[in-house]
């Protein structure tokens, strides 16, 4: 059985990182194995940033956004020589296998371990919820939570002035953050990267609402499609209706997550762990249909995944 672990954080971090990290040491530290915390990504393999953790280095974290280990996307990871400077940290820390936490570049670098013969798990992680081979990833609750708390808020004022309001969100290409936030909070239209968008359509059901009587006007939008304040001057000119944006930005990637999130992240982490007690790696942790599986970091990185038309036809259904 595997004596020592290390476990790691990259990428943009996540609300529930530090979640999982606790799930990762208690169940190792359970099952009699040493965990090594490795510091600013796979920079920390490459600088020997690590040290030792025990069952209260993680105490008081479970609600703690961000990630207690730091993160990092590492360019030298990826280089031969940037490699070897990891495999001899590795080999003097003793390290036989190791959890990274993060999304699919990181997961990259999970599969280069495991073929350098460090056997390595990979745990979702990313507000995106980007990942093809899971339902959902640790942080996207979160991320979706605090999203539709500032729909509330903008609300209120948009309300009071009959106003429009534009909400660019984060995604990286991926519209599951517009979508899911978009119908939890009652938006007249989402803009996502995974549907073609008409301007003329989304003005024509603002004046539809507005000749109802209706106050307020809110549309989702999905980061790097549209200059957000040309979009809003284009729907102003075009209805009459002032329109203001708003762009929430990073605010999206912190605070405490939120049960799903801690539950979700205890429940990978404990698996993750349970491979590599097996001695098994090379294995993307995921979600799907409620029930936590793993599978092939290669396969996992190459899975294509739809989004979810039902529920985006829906919106537009439920936001007449
Ligand atoms: O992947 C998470 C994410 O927040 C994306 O939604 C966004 O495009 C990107 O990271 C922002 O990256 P950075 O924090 O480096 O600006």
């Amino acid at each position: 059985m595997m004596k020592t672990i290390g476990v790691l954080t990259s990428g943009g971090d996540a609300p529930g990182m530090n979640a999982a990290i606790r799930a990762v040491v208690r169940t190792a530290i359970y099952n009699d194995m040493k965990v090594i915390g490795i510091r600013r990504g796979y920079n920390g393999l490459i600088y020997g940033d690590l040290r030792e953790m025990n069952i209260a280095s993680v105490g008081d974290i479970i609600h703690r956004g961000g990630t207690i280990l730091h993160t990092d996307r590492s360019d030298e990871f990826k280089t031969p020589e940037g490699m070897k400077k990891a495999r001899n940290i590795i080999e003097i820390f003793g390290i036989e296998g190791v959890v990274v936490l993060g999304g699919d570049g990181s997961f990259r670098g999970a599969l280069d371990l495991s073929r350098m013969g460090v056997p390595t798990i990979g745990i979702p992680c990313t507000i995106d919820n980007d990942i093809n081979c899971t339902d959902y990833t640790i942080g996207f609750d979160t991320a979706t939570n605090t999203v539709v708390d500032a729909i509330n808020k903008i609300r209120d004022t948009v309300t009071s002035h009959q106003r429009a309001n534009v909400i660019e969100v984060m995604g990286r290409g991926r519209g599951d953050i517009a979508l899911y936030t978009g119908v939890a909070g009652g938006a007249e239209h989402i803009i996502m990267p995974e549907v073609p968008f008409d301007i003329n359509d989304l003005c024509k059901r603002l004046i539809q609402g507005k000749d109802r009587g209706k106050r307020s006007h809110i549309i989702m939008l999905a980061e790097s499609m549209f200059d957000v304040n040309e979009l809003c001057k284009e729907i102003e000119e075009k209805t009459g209706i002032e329109t203001r944006a708003t762009v929430l930005g990073h605010i999206q990637r912190g605070g405490s997550p939120t049960v799903a999130d801690r539950i979700l992240a205890s429940r990978m982490g404990y698996h993750a762990v349970q491979l590599l007690k097996e001695g098994i790696g090379n294995r993307i942790v995921c979600i799907r249909n409620n029930q936590i599986v793993d599978c092939d970091i290669e396969e996992g990185l190459a899975m294509q995944k739809g989004f979810d038309e039902e529920l985006y036809e829906m919106s537009k259904v439920l936001s007449i």
